[in-house]
């Protein structure tokens, strides 16, 4: 099955459409088995990516996919245009002629009940015109109740480029420009005294382009959005629209999609993020690699914020979840994280301050262990790593169950490899993944409890080494 093939499928079923899921590449096989298992849904998978043939009438229950980070739907795929490297008013052209080729009431429609919109979809020239008068008077109104200047409110993606500060209060900066984003749109709603079936759509054109071309993204998206007003009468706004519209021009095709999700998915069960809080939907994926079953102890020993048992405990409610970590901060945020689940009655996650090398629990008590190691980039050092990863395994090989499994998610792949051998037949490697953890080449690790038996102390040769290190040091 290829993408090409899904779209004929759905091109010649009222009832059915083609959605693209994305996820962090690597994890592709979760949300793909979702898809065939609970949905019975034709599929195909490319980097980062699941496209799928869905029921319309599907498409709720999918934008409750815990996998999947952004859902759209999928408009128009074709391997008819060829763009030349010199000529860039011809190909521009020719996205000009692609935009009116599409057959976009299907996708509209699906759109407009999915993201449940009220405004006017179809506007008249008349309507269109009324309409931009009383925007650019909103604008206006904002600005002055903002006291701000007019670039930003309107350049977000300023807001989001903050200078350089430090790890912690730059994800603290994020947050904040996030908020104060969603602030700045419920403002400019508030100050809109029209009646929700008054108002034109707001739309904009959003290119992502691989391979060279004659012409730039920001020109694609002005030729293909330009061509959408003059069809359709649709207001443009960058920052307070209604509908996006992404053209997505490969090398070798171009496809169009419509966007169901404003925000990615991952931010949904975290509310207080830190320095390396993990996409909920990398959480889910490496859970559903571990494979919970009912009655299952499940800890995460250095937990940060709590994302990984905090998905956990959602995703999977017949299982216990027991995180810890080793930094009070972590713990406090952890706490927060969890306090704000309360409305969804979670009551199988708890959170303890303790030293993931020194577990405060009894021997052979856990099933699988889920969690993301320090990388020692942004968080510790290859150094001590070294040392960490061999005693986290020499430890949870006390504490874990025979056959119990544990995925591992780290950047420092020589340390996590060396650790394992170190504590050699205590667990066996059974699968390795790369995944693509915000542009570094991760690796998950899915390693397994052997029936060997826990010895007292650490293996012989941490022991020689550690030895050696302090003959060194006097
Ligand atoms: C990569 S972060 C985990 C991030 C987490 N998955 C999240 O989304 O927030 C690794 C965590 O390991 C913790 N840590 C490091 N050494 C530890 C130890 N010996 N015991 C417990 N936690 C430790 C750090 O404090 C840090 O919070």
């Amino acid at each position: 099955m290829n993408i090409f093939r899904l779209m004929e499928i759905s091109a010649a079923q009222a009832t059915r459409c083609t959605v693209e899921a994305t996820v962090a590449s690597g994890l592709e096989s979760v949300p793909a088995s979702e898809f065939k298992n609970a949905f019975l849904a034709e599929h195909c998978t490319s980097r980062g990516r699941v496209f799928a043939n869905v029921l319309s009438s599907q498409i709720p229950e999918v934008l409750q996919m815990r996998s999947v980070d952004n859902l759209s739907l999928v408009a128009e795929v074709t391997k008819d245009i060829t763009f030349s490297t010199a000529d860039k008013e011809q190909d521009l052209k020719k996205l000009e002629k692609l935009a009116y080729a599409i057959h976009w009431d299907k996708t509209l429609l699906l759109w407009k009940k999915s993201t449940d919109f009220h405004g006017i979809l179809y506007p008249t020239r008349d309507q269109y015109v009324a309409s931009l008068a009383v925007e650019k008077e909103l604008k206006s109104k904002l600005k002055s109740s903002l006291q701000e200047s007019v670039s930003e409110i309107d350049n977000d993606q300023n807001m989001e480029k903050e200078h350089e500060v430090q790890e912690e209060s730059q994800s603290l900066n994020n947050n904040i420009c996030r908020e104060k984003k969603a602030a700045n749109i419920l403002l400019y709603n508030q100050l809109d005294s029209r009646k929700l079936s008054e108002k034109v759509l707001k739309f904009r054109v959003t290119c992502y382009h691989t391979g060279s071309h004659a012409f730039g993204s920001q020109e694609a998206a002005t030729a293909f959005g330009g061509t959408l007003q003059d069809i359709f009468n649709w207001v443009v706004d960058l920052t307070y629209y209604d509908l996006e519209i992404v053209l997505n021009i490969k090398e070798d095709f171009v496809y169009v999609t419509v966007p169901l999700t404003k925000e990615s998915l991952h931010r949904r069960s975290i509310t207080y993020f830190g320095p390396t809080t993990l996409r909920s939907t990398i959480c889910y994926g490496m859970l559903t690699i571990a494979s919970p079953e009912v009655g299952d102890i499940i800890i995460d020993p250095l937990c940060g914020g709590g994302s990984i048992p905090i998905e956990g405990a959602l995703s999977f409610p017949g299982s216990l979840f027991l995180s810890g970590d080793i930094h009070p901060k972590a713990i406090e945020r952890t706490k927060l994280n969890i306090n704000e689940l309360t409305a969804k009655h979670v009551s199988n996650i708890d959170v303890f301050n303790w030293d993931a090398q020194k577990l405060p629990l009894k021997d052979s008590c856990i099933d699988l262990c889920v969690t993301d190691l320090p990388f020692g980039k942004r968080m510790g050092s290859k150094k001590n790593n070294s040392t960490l990863y061999v005693r986290l395994l020499f430890e949870l090989s006390r504490v874990m169950k025979t056959s119990g499994r544990a995925v591992f998610l780290t950047y420092d792949k020589g340390n996590f490899v060396r650790a394992v051998s170190t504590i050699h037949g205590l667990f066996k490697m059974i699968r390795i993944l790369t995944v693509n953890i915000g542009g570094l080449a991760a690796r998950l690790y899915v390693i397994q409890r052997t029936a060997k038996e826990y010895q007292q102390s650490l293996p012989l040769e941490v022991k020689k080494r550690r030895k050696k290190k302090n003959k060194l040091e006097k």
